[in-house]
């Protein structure tokens, strides 16, 4: 009893081993294919028949085995079925099918049955799996102080369970900074809370810092679990500026010699020129050094020597070139306005002494009646 079922079992299993070789010997179409999300893609299966025979008519099949498009091969009008697939061109014997837009419900295997007379239907199957790729925008720049967003996005979300949040800064060491999973609040990391936040999502997803200081200066990496491919990650580095707020100072360091000192404090280094109005009184090109400073900014001071003349007739001015900046400021010497500013004092201190004289007088007078009074009683 054993015995016999077992053999007639082995006996199915030869038949159907070797129907489906000659099956498959008709029938060829790629087994296994990546197909990019939110792109179009092609599915293509070749059917090669028998002596005498002719292909009436083509059927595909979707992932869940309904008809996904038939066509009778002569007839151009009488192709029928959703609405998301089109009929390619294909050599002939072979039928090819078009995803306009692969989404992630495309995935899964899909089967071409080519009918034929007399010897009967064939099918193959191709089965497709759909990618995507994690995508950052490209590097920023922040200022210090200010909001910046960080954002990547992948196509798959369907496929996530956690998007996570690295921060790598310039010594190397990377560290965990906020992640987000399905179903829950995003976790921002300790040293991060009440400055930065994570957007609900495993699409796209956007990391805010606000303020952004200059320890957050570095690369992110957004990192996607994914089931069943794993890690996909993609990385967006960040750059924070702090903007200088330059300032002149100037000295008379021997009689007609004057020395002046254009400051300014910012990350990275600003660049300093001086604009002297076409003159040739500046002793010597200026002199520019720099400072580290403790909280990762860099003074630059650049010192010119001038002649004390020049103040007087041309306008000396500073000009701070940084990254961060649209254009360069520009602080002056204040010579110009400085006489302005003299003048203006000048004027308002004899118009004060005026009033204050004439109130004299006026109350001198007053004073004088009252005084007239009191002696004729
Ligand atoms: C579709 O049919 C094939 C065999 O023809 C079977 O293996 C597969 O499980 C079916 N798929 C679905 C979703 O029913
Ligand atoms: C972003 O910045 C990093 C480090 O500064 C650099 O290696 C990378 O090439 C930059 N990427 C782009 C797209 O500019
Ligand atoms: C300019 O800077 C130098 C170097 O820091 C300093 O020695 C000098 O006293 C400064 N001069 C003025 C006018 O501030
Ligand atoms: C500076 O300019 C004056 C006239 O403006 C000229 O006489 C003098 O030779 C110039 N000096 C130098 C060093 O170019």
């Amino acid at each position: 009893m054993t015995r016999e079922s077992s053999v007639m079992r082995c006996l199915q299993l030869c038949v159907s081993l070797l129907v489906a070789a000659r099956l498959q010997g008709k029938v060829t179409a790629p087994e296994r294919q990546e197909a990019a999300v939110e792109l179009p893609f092609t599915l293509s299966c070749m059917v090669s028949k028998g002596r005498g025979d002719s292909l009436r008519r083509v059927r595909w099949l979707d992932v869940k085995n309904q008809t996904l498009l038939t066509y009778l091969p002569d007839q151009k009008d009488s192709v029928s079925g959703q609405q998301h697939v089109e009929l390619a061109s294909s050599p002939k014997d072979s039928s090819a099918i078009t995803i306009r837009r692969v989404s992630f419900r495309d995935e899964g295997c899909y089967t071409c049955i080519f009918d034929l007379y007399p010897s009967g239907s064939q099918e193959g199957r191709t089965c497709l799996t759909v990618t995507s790729r994690v995508t950052a925008e490209g590097n920023k720049t922040a200022v210090s102080g200010k909001a910046v967003a960080l954002s990547c996005s992948y196509g798959l979300p369907e496929k996530v369970h956690q998007v996570l949040w690295r921060h790598t800064a310039d010594r190397g060491e990377s560290s965990p900074v906020a992640s987000y999973a399905k179903r829950s609040d995003p976790m921002i990391e300790p040293p991060y809370q009440e400055r930065v936040w994570l957007t609900h999502s495993l699409s796209t997803s956007q990391l805010s810092i606000r303020p952004v200081s200059v320890q957050d200066e570095g690369c992110y990496t957004c990192e996607y679990n994914t089931y069943p491919e794993g890690l996909k990650s993609a990385t967006v580095c960040l750059a924070v500026f702090v903007l200088p707020k330059p300032q002149v100072s100037y000295k008379n360091t021997s009689p007609g010699v004057i020395e002046a000192n254009c400051t300014a404090v910012s990350r990275p280094p600003a660049e300093i020129v001086w604009n002297v109005e076409r003159d040739n009184r500046t002793m010597g090109p200026p002199v520019t050094s720099q400072l580290q400073q403790g909280d990762g900014t860099t003074l630059v001071i650049s010192t010119l020597t001038v002649q004390s003349g020049l103040l007087k007739d041309v306008s000396v001015k500073c000009l701070v070139h940084h990254k961060g900046l649209e254009s360069p400021i520009a602080v002056s010497m204040n010579t110009k306005i400085g006489t302005a500013l003299a003048i203006l004092i000048s004027v308002t201190t004899v118009a004060s002494l005026l009033v204050i004289g004439l109130c004299f007088c006026l109350w001198k007078c007053f004073l004088r009646k009252d005084e007239g009074v009191v002696q004729e009683q």
